[in-house]
């Protein structure tokens, strides 16, 4: 008993205990685990999910456990239009949002992504991404309460609907679904179709109900959503990129202890690394399974009706300029090595 002992050391260990206790939410802080919640909108096999995965093993294993990584795939936790608000509120840690996505935050330059055949390969995509111009489009998020911390590759995106669409007048009237987007939306007009923003996590239900009667996505998200299950033809158009930005909350992300999130950004480069080797065979394989499931016809353009889409499509990279800005174009024409059509 703590009073039978002679006052001076019954006192000592008192100090003493109160000391340590006191100490003990600083100890535990220091050694309390971090979590953080990753969610996204696609299925677990995909680019996107395969490499939300990679990261949740490096950054566990990294950091010996002072970092768990829960993932979200499928719009379990937050779906379209949600995950953004929720990260910029910090109730989600990290997402990868469609570069098409953030039009809707005021970030409108992000949408340059989105204008109709501007790269003509994966590796002029990345020459935009992995150089300046991606580094000043993640500047821009940071007004937001947002850090970009890397660019994941998806794929090109191929139309379909249940008509076959070979020419640009196959889509007079057809309710297309897409991305929030007004590039998107202005790529979509300038083909005759009518579009329609919705929820990824809407998208199969939407095309067999005939809210929508067609869509664009790249093939590997088609296959996962089993979206060939429900579009009777698909045209292989590669008529625009769809791609994605790793984000935190700039407030957790720069509160974190500093040798934590040096482990975290080589984790995170790990990450991208494997999810941009693993993305063009992806989607070629998700394109055989398509093809194989026999559900849906695909088709290859002609050299005449690619350049029938082109020349329809083209007049979105000079009417959507001031929403875009000329500056963050020019930029990406340079730096893709886009020549734009006389
Ligand atoms: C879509 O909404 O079509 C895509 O952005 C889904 C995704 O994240 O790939």
């Amino acid at each position: 008993m703590v009073n039978s002992l002679p006052q001076s050391s019954a006192r000592r260990k008192l100090v003493a205990a109160a000391g340590i206790s006191a100490l003990l939410p600083f100890a535990s802080q220091a050694q309390q685990q971090v979590l953080i919640k990753f969610s996204h909108v696609v299925a677990p096999d995909t680019p996107k999910g395969k490499g939300a995965e990679r990261f949740k093993q490096l950054a566990e294993e990294r950091t010996k456990g002072r970092v768990k990584v829960e993932i979200y795939p499928n719009s379990q936790l937050y779906k379209d239009k949600e995950e953004i608000e929720a990260l910029q509120l910090g109730s989600v840690q990290m997402l990868a949002p469609s570069l098409a996505k953030f039009g809707p935050i005021g970030v409108k330059e992000f949408e340059v992504f989105d204008l109709p055949f501007i790269f003509k390969d994966t590796a002029s995509f990345r020459a935009v991404t992995d150089g300046p111009v991606g580094e000043l489009l993640f500047k821009k998020l940071e007004s937001k309460g947002i850090k970009g911390l890397a660019y994941w590759d998806n794929g090109f995106a191929i139309m379909s609907a249940n008509k076959p669409l070979h020419h640009v007048s196959d889509f007079k009237g057809l309710k297309m679904r897409i991305q929030s987007s007004k590039v998107l939306d202005a790529n979509m007009r300038s083909l005759g179709a009518i579009p329609q923003v919705m929820a990824f996590s809407e998208l199969y239900q939407g095309l067999q109900s005939g809210v929508v009667d067609g869509t664009e996505n790249t093939p590997s998200n088609d296959y996962t959503q089993k979206i060939h299950e429900v579009q009777k033809h698909i045209t292989v158009s590669n008529h625009s990129h769809i791609s994605y930005a790793v984000i935190v909350n700039k407030k957790f992300w720069e509160g974190l202890p500093a040798d934590l999130r040096t482990i975290l950004e080589g984790a995170m480069k790990d990450a991208t690394r494997y999810a941009n080797a693993i993305a063009e065979t992806e989607n070629m394989q998700a394109l055989d399974k398509i093809k194989a499931s026999g559900k849906s016809t695909v088709y290859d353009p002609t050299p005449a009706e690619a350049e029938e889409w082109r020349k329809a499509m083209f007049v979105v990279h000079k009417d959507l300029e001031e929403r875009v800005g000329k500056d963050t174009i020019t930029s990406v024409y340079k730096a893709s090595g886009f020549l734009p059509p006389k």
